[in-house]
C-alpha cells in the first residue's frame, strides 16, 4: 500500500489526478471504476478542466460505477447516476453507452451488473467514516460481489447533508459492487479527507485485515494508492 500525504483536499485531488492521467496517457482505452460522493469531485472537475484544455479524449474509455441507492429515480438529483453526469460525463467525450451505473433492487439485477464489471484498470474509492468502500459496511465478507446492501445508520446519517439533512429521506438499501468485485480491479486509488475519516483511515492502513474494517482488505491489494490530507492522515502513527 502506497500512502501519500496531502495537504488538503485541492492537493488531495491533483494527486489523484496526476494518478489517473498517466493511466489515461499509457492506456487511452482504459477501464475505469469510478465512485461518487465529496471525495472525487475535485479529482472529477480536474479530469473536466483537462479535457477541455488539453484534449485528453475520453472516447475510448469505459467506466463502472461502484454503487446506487435502490429505489431511486434515475433521474432524482441524489442519484448517483445523476451524480455522475452531472460531475463528470457530461463534462467530457465519453460515449454515454460506454458508461455504467449499477440499477435495480434484486440479487438478479445484481449479478448481471457484476457480470459486466470486467478488466477495470482502476478502481477509484474513497472510505466512509465506519470503513466502508462502496456501500461494504462493516462485516460483508471479503469475497463478497455486487449485492443489494441495507445501509447502516452511520451511512445514512453521513449522507442526509444530500437529502435536506433528514435521515428519513435516506433510501435505506443500495445496490453496491461487492469487496471481490473491487478487489479484481488491477490497482485501486483511494482517497480521503477531513478529520472524520481518521479513524477510518488509520484502521484501513494500521488496522489488521478485518471485516470490521472493509478498506483494511486493501492491504491485501497488490497496486494500492490512497491520498489522504493531513487531517484524515492525522491518527496515522507511522
Ligand atoms: C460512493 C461510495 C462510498 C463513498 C464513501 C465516502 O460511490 O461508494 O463508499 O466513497 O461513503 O463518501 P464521501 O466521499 O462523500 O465522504
Amino acid at each position: 500500500m502506497k500512502v501519500i500525504i496531502a495537504e488538503n483536499y485541492d492537493e488531495m485531488s491533483k494527486e489523484a489526478f496526476k494518478v489517473m492521467k498517466e493511466l489515461l496517457d499509457e492506456k487511452p482505452n482504459a477501464t475505469l471504476g469510478l465512485a461518487t460522493g465529496s471525495s472525487p469531485e475535485g479529482l472529477y472537475a480536474l479530469m473536466v478542466e483537462d479535457h477541455k484544455k488539453n484534449g485528453t479524449s475520453y472516447k475510448d474509455v469505459h467506466t463502472y460505477n461502484l454503487d446506487e441507492y435502490v429505489d431511486i429515480d434515475r433521474n432524482d438529483p441524489q442519484s448517483y447516476y445523476t451524480f455522475m453526469n452531472e460531475h463528470l460525463f457530461s463534462g467530457i467525450d465519453i460515449k454515454p453507452e460506454n458508461t455504467h451505473v449499477p440499477y435495480g433492487s434484486t440479487a438478479e439485477e445484481a449479478k448481471e451488473y457484476d457480470d459486466q464489471v470486467k478488466g477495470v484498470d482502476i478502481q477509484l474509492l474513497g472510505i466512509g467514516r465506519n470503513g466502508h468502500i462502496g456501500f461494504n459496511e462493516p462485516g460483508t465478507p471479503f469475497d463478497e460481489r455486487t449485492h443489494i446492501v441495507e445501509l447502516t445508520e452511520s451511512t445514512r446519517d453521513a449522507n442526509k447533508r444530500f437529502f435536506d439533512n433528514d435521515i428519513n429521506k435516506v433510501p435505506t438499501h443500495a445496490i453496491s459492487q461487492g469487496v471481490g468485485t473491487v478487489m479484481d480491479a488491477k490497482k485501486i486509488l483511494l482517497i480521503a479527507s477531513g478529520k472524520d475519516k481518521a479513524e477510518a483511515v488509520k484502521a484501513m492502513i494500521e488496522g489488521p485485515v478485518t471485516t470490521e474494517c472493509p478498506a483494511s482488505v486493501l492491504q491485501n491489494h497488490p497496486d494500492t494508492v490512497v491520498i489522504v490530507d493531513k487531517d484524515a492522515a492525522s491518527l496515522l502513527t507511522k
